[in-house]
């Protein structure tokens, strides 16, 4: 078995708690989980923007309003383990020693965030170095990396592949702030830069697409990595 960490975006999986793809994920994890042992770190979503955003007016500082972003990740984290009922360990992991020590359960572990000034993709960066995993997948609402933000220049160009370094390149480029809305915040592009771990930057607004990219290795998506090989399908 092969250790896969997924870095499945708020945006994604809960944009809203009216609009989410919780049923459509559980079961997408839970066949993936049948082959390889799965870590997932949930972000935010918009509850956490929407939470960031009244700090904000309330003049609360950053880090202050990073906190409450954490807070929100755990919650929806929280949520995520109780669908995937028996699956997944039954506590939110905090750290990533935590997260590794859940792992050896063989249960699907999943966490949020850990610690302001970054955001969920860091943490699961960091925590693919921290079990050796195979592969890195950032399940993100865009179909790969851009030269720009798609979303904000439709003439940007998307690419297939990317070296570590380039991928520095243009995250670097982007502020973060809580609550921040880039492809991967550079904490987590130097983290991949230096694990040498392959990232793969999946489009999760069809949540089949998971399964699809990791099983048969079907996908739409941006390989960050300086091997040759494709990742996927583990
Ligand atoms: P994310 O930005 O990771 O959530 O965390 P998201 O909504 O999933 O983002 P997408 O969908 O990948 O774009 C929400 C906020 O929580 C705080 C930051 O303010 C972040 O923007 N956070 C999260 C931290 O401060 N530290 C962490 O380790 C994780």
């Amino acid at each position: 078995m092969k250790k896969i960490v997924i870095s499945l975006g708020g945006s994604i999986l809960i944009p809203s708690l009216s609009d989410h793809t919780i049923r459509e994920y559980v079961p997408e994890l839970k066949k993936i989980a049948k082959k390889h042992r799965l870590f997932v770190v949930v972000g935010g979503g918009g509850e956490a923007r929407r939470y960031i955003k009244l700090a904000r007016q309330l003049g609360i500082d950053e880090g202050t309003s990073d906190e409450i972003g954490i807070l929100i990740t755990r919650l929806n984290a929280t949520l995520l383990i109780a669908a995937l009922g028996e699956d997944a360990y039954p506590k939110v992991a905090e750290s990533h020693a935590e997260a590794k020590k859940f792992g050896e359960s063989g249960k699907i572990v999943v966490m949020g965030g850990i610690t302001p000034g970054q955001t969920t993709d860091a943490v699961a960066a960091v925590l693919a170095e921290r079990v050796g995993a195979a592969v890195f997948i950032n399940v993100t609402s865009v179909d790969g990396i851009y030269t720009e933000d798609p979303k904000k220049n439709p003439h940007a160009a998307r690419f297939d592949r990317l070296a570590p370094k380039e991928l520095l390149e243009i995250v670097g480029q982007t502020a973060l702030g809580a609550g921040s809305n880039n492809v991967l915040d550079i904490v987590a592009a130097r983290v991949v830069e230096r694990s040498g771990i392959p990232l793969v930057v999946l489009d999760g607004r069809e949540p089949k697409n998971l399964s699809g990219a990791i099983l048969k290795g079907k996908y739409r998506g941006t390989v960050v990595s300086d091997m040759k090989k494709n990742p996927l399908p583990l």
